[in-house]
């Protein structure tokens, strides 16, 4: 089958690789109708390198038609139509039982001290073959596919895997007061997906990005915004737009990958130079993170309020503000998105034909796998208008 696959820093391929197999009885082998490419797949793409394999397999936003299925994978049957969630997850856990997908145990990547396995994402996630491609082998299917009808687009669904309950939990842990407001940093797919949930919440939010397409669909759906670029200070802005205090909640939807650094960027540039033993393991323990978006957070929020950690960071040991965060007495949430806890809180929206979340236009662009190495530059560089890339194998 075509596949798309990684090979280097801001190198993907699209290659043949062998079909998926069945390899226990809980897997499921699905034909993929639409695929996603996220922000987390730019890390790989950038920065997260050391972790990778040649010809490991992207992409972890699968839609499609179950195939095959293994003789325990309960009620599933082939022709249903299926969203996997990103992070592989048996729903019968002591954490899977709490809600805590992303950190089920039976998954779990122990020796590299990570959570539940992530499709198609590095070794530190259990380098499980990602969705990027023709087929995908589903482990844990008996509980891992979310069925959806038939009828609607690809797109009014394919978002649960990843971008929908991802937003949706940034917002719910932003926790944001009664006649609050919340602050949006980064307006990429969960960005602004984030956005538009608040909104449709009835919260009052404004969004920061620097991007001008970015900034002119957070607009248009009702947000205030923020154009890093024409502001000297983005707390200063926001302070004076919330009567001096700043934000009562934060979502950072921004990540390592944060613009606004030099310094970083060039120690970054020295860093991917390294030989790839070396790298991993100064990556590891030192941590080499772009941090302007968490600082402005910090920043930004007022004293006594919550940041909402959605974008990914990586290292250990990232050099946080901690005086700051403490004198301001302030409360954070964070972590990979427990995608299945959410999932009836969104479905009655994706069921409504108002489709009031705006699901079937979010995509800016449909392209065949072939595509892949121009998708992935142009989402990274954000030319073309890109915004949210499906790939329709
Ligand atoms: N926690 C989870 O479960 C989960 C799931 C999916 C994605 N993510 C993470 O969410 C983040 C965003 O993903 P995405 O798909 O929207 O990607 P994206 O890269 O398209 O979005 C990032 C946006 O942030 C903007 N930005 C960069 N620096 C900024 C700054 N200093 N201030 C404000 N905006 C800035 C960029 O212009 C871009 O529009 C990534 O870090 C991704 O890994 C997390
Ligand atoms: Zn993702
Ligand atoms: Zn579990």
């Amino acid at each position: 089958m075509k596949a798309v696959t990684w090979h280097g820093r801001r190198d993907v391929r699209v290659e043949d690789v062998p079909d998926p197999t069945i390899q226990e009885p809980t897997d499921a082998i699905v034909r993929i109708t639409s695929s996603g490419l996220c922000g987390s797949d730019l890390h790989l793409y950038e920065t997260l390198g050391p972790f990778m394999g040649k010809g490991d397999v992207l992409g972890h936003e699968p839609l499609g038609i179950v195939e095959e299925v293994g003789s325990a994978t309960g009620d599933l049957k082939v022709g249903d139509r299926v969203v996997m969630p990103f992070q592989i997850c048996c729903g019968s856990c002591w954490m899977c039982d709490r809600g805590l997908y992303t950190q089920c145990e039976t998954t779990q990547v122990r020796d590299q001290g990570s959570g539940a396995a992530l499709f198609g994402f590095s070794k530190l996630y259990g380098e499980v073959p990602g969705a990027q491609a023709e087929f995908l082998r589903v482990p844990q299917a008996q509980f891992m596919p979310i069925k959806v009808p038939e009828g609607p687009v690809d797109e009014r669904f394919l978002f649960l895997s990843d971008v929908l309950p991802t937003a949706w939990q940034s917002v719910v842990y932003a926790d944001v007061p009664e006649g609050g407001t919340l602050l949006v940093l980064g307006l990429g797919p969960i960005g602004e997906m984030a956005t538009r949930i608040a909104l449709h919440q009835g919260i009052r939010v404004i969004s920061v990005d620097r991007a001008p397409e970015r900034l002119a669909r957070a607009k248009a759906r009702g947000a205030e915004v923020i154009d890093l670029d024409a502001v000297d200070d983005v707390g200063e802005e926001v302070r004076s737009l919330t009567q001096g205090r700043g934000a009562d909640s934060v979502i950072d939807a921004v990540g390592m990958e944060a613009h606004g650094s030099p310094v970083a960027e060039i120690g970054q540039r020295v860093f991917n130079a390294l030989p790839k033993r070396l790298s991993a393991a100064i990556m590891d323990k030192v941590g080499l993170d772009r941090m302007s978006a968490i600082y402005t957070a910090i920043d930004a929020v007022r004293r006594g309020g919550t940041v909402s950690l959605i974008g990914v960071y990586g290292g250990e040991t990232d050099p946080m503000p901690m005086m700051t965060m403490f004198d301001k007495q302030l409360q954070f949430r964070m972590g990979q998105a427990n995608v299945k806890r959410w999932v009836d809180d969104i479905m009655p929206l994706l069921v409504d034909d108002a489709d009031p979340l705006g699901t079937e236009q979010f995509a800016t662009h449909q392209v065949p796998l072939s595509e892949a190495p121009e998708a992935y530059e142009n989402f990274q560089k954000k030319l073309d208008g890109t915004v949210k890339v499906v790939f329709k194998p």
